[in-house]
């Protein structure tokens, strides 16, 4: 099962059935559908395979849609009505790059407040980033974990309340046990950046 295929209903009550539908199948199925038509080769489900086509594709309407494509799996897989709680190596991270993890969590919050609409990305390269200009497989590092900030993602659950939807995410749907997984990963010696 991809993580776009489980029930619709899954994360509610913090993003409804309804939303999910329209993302998943208006949204993100659109996108597939324009890369479809602009690539000659078949679209990977894969996110491994999807990010070597994001590494590899020169910087044009390729990336673009496959970067969209991989954000939208890795923001999946990184939601679920029963997160499990940062582990040891994230929090130790969290303390080193920002002074702790309620300070991780405020410095997302301070970026999402500011940014345009777009993607909201915590990366790990020498450190633990936050940033929103930059694909973190761009730059070489690995992607903890994007969040979703253009407005389909939760104008009809949440209209205007954009903080209100960070807010569900980052206290009720945010796996940070995933994430300090895909950190552990990234940290192991010899480890391709893509894999974590
Ligand atoms: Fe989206």
């Amino acid at each position: 099962m991809t993580p776009q295929s489980g029930p619709l209903d899954r994360l509610e009550p913090f993003l409804s059935e309804r939303n999910l539908d329209y993302h998943i199948h208006k949204i993100q199925g659109g996108l597939r559908t324009r890369l479809e038509r602009l690539s000659n080769t078949p679209i990977p489900e894969n996110a491994y395979e999807l990010a070597r086509l994001i590494t590899k594709s020169e910087p044009g309407p390729v990336q673009n849609l496959s970067m969209e494509l991989f954000n939208h799996q890795h923001y999946w897989e990184s939601l679920s009505l029963r997160p499990g709680p940062a582990g040891q190596a994230l929090l130790q991270e969290a303390e080193k790059s920002f002074g702790s993890f309620e300070l991780l969590l405020e410095g997302l919050r301070q970026q999402f407040e500011a940014m345009n609409p777009g993607w909201l990305y915590l990366s790990h390269g020498e450190h633990l980033r936050i940033g929103f200009a930059d694909h973190p497989l761009l730059s070489g590092e690995t992607m903890l974990l994007c969040i979703d900030g253009w407005e389909h993602a939760y104008y009809l659950d949440y209209q205007h309340r954009r903080m209100d939807y960070l807010q569900a995410l980052l206290l009720k749907l945010v796996d940070w046990a995933k994430v300090n997984q895909r950190l552990l990963q990234a940290n192991k010696p010899g480890t391709d950046s893509l894999l974590a």
